[in-house]
């Protein structure tokens, strides 16, 4: 089976993290969170993942050739010239996704985080025998997604509403699809939204079905979402009595310590915490609800929860940090300094406090 992954888009809301990086490449529970669904594929069978990609696709394949030997599976790009939204990919990629066996195919967006039930998925798909299985999930705030109107027993779509701007329903477009070869003699290749284009056309023939997600699920392309998400797959792990959680008496909740990570006496950390590969945590440091991404230093005493410290950065004696702040790649925040929501650009210094939420160019 081939997969497709939507790896367009700039990434801005998760900016300052994305000027570093594309966007899934961004870790996510210590490992880039697009190896979290190229591992899920590959647990599937899929033996070919298409990364559809709009903009430095050499970062990416330079990554990713690494994990395409250990995880033994063939990573290739088809690169767009102008952004052609979630379906011109999928024309354009169209002699990669097609072969002779006629399966069909998974495309997924980039920036969701799930237990991916794909084994399932195909279950459901081969069960209604329609053109196009879609995941969806319920959530409390659906304008700012893709609402789906189903009929419950067989999960039939009967209408797709992408981002609405009055009240449809509670389900909404998880961002997993599986789908017929037949579905790409409906794209052309030009800028088109599967959302809006292509999935109500699929609906309007009765041919859509959608399975409702089991577990949990979270689109993670923006900070809040990011930190929640993290608890969400952390109480999964738990969940699953995963050996990856760390435990002692200076852990609290679910935590996710890298085994080269080093960590002082007296701190606490938990719930919700990643410390990712090489980081120093010194002693007496309090961390929680928090994401500390490769090479970051913490130094004594410091205090942070709510907040993601992105790679390489340092954190000071003393310092507080909190309520969203972001810090970018290779940063540094002096001692006792305190930051309230903070979002700073990559190989900054900072010396005084930030007071109020605030971009810091
Ligand atoms: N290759 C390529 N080219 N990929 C793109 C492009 C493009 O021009 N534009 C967006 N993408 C990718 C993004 O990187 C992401 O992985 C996916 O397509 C969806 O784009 P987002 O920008 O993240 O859309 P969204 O979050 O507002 O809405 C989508 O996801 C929701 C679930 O998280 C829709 O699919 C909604 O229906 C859905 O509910
Ligand atoms: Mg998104």
């Amino acid at each position: 089976m081939k997969a497709l992954i939507l790896v367009g888009g700039f990434g801005t809301r998760l900016r300052p993290l994305t000027l570093s990086v594309p966007k899934p490449l961004v870790d996510f529970a210590n490992k880039p969170m697009i190896l979290h669904q190229i591992e899920a594929l590959k647990a599937v069978g899929v033996t070919e993942v298409v990364l559809a990609i709009n903009y430095q696709p050499e970062v990416m394949l330079n990554f990713l050739k690494e994990f395409e030997k250990k995880l033994e599976i063939k990573i290739t790009c088809s690169q767009e010239t102008e952004p052609l939204g979630t379906a011109g990919p999928l024309a354009l990629a169209r002699d990669k996704l097609i072969d002779d066996s006629g399966e069909p195919f998974f495309v997924l967006n980039s920036d969701v985080i799930s237990e991916y039930p794909l084994k399932e998925m195909i279950e459901f798909h081969r069960g209604h025998g329609g053109e196009a299985s879609i995941m969806v999930t319920k959530v409390d705030e659906p304008s700012k997604y893709g609402v789906v109107v189903m009929e419950e027993t067989m999960g039939r779509v009967e209408k797709f509403v992408e981002k609405p701007k009055i009240f449809v329903g509670n389900k909404i477009n998880a961002g997993i699809y599986l789908l017929n070869p037949s579905v790409l003699d409906r794209i052309e290749l030009k800028p088109t939204s599967i959302e809006k284009e292509v999935f109500p056309n699929i609906a309007a023939e009765n041919k859509l079905y959608a399975m409702v997600l089991p577990g949990f699920w979270m689109d993670i392309g923006q900070p809040k979402d990011y930190i929640t998400g993290l608890r969400l797959y952390l109480d999964f792990l738990r969940k699953q009595s995963s050996s990856e959680l760390a435990s002692g008496s200076h852990i609290i909740g679910n935590v996710l310590v890298d085994e080269s990570a080093e960590i002082g006496d007296g701190c606490l950390i938990g719930p919700d915490v990643a410390i990712g590969p090489g980081c120093v945590i010194e002693p007496g440091v309090r961390l929680s609800c928090c994401t500390i991404m490769r090479g970051v230093r913490i130094k004594k005493h410091a205090c942070i929860s709510g907040s993601i410290i992105g790679w390489h950065s340092t954190v000071g004696r003393w310092a507080r940090v909190e309520n969203m702040t972001i810090l970018g790649e290779d940063v540094h925040l002096g001692d006792e300094v305190y930051s309230n929501g903070g979002v700073v650009l990559p190989h900054k210094e900072i010396k005084s406090s930030i007071l109020k939420p605030e971009i810091v160019m």
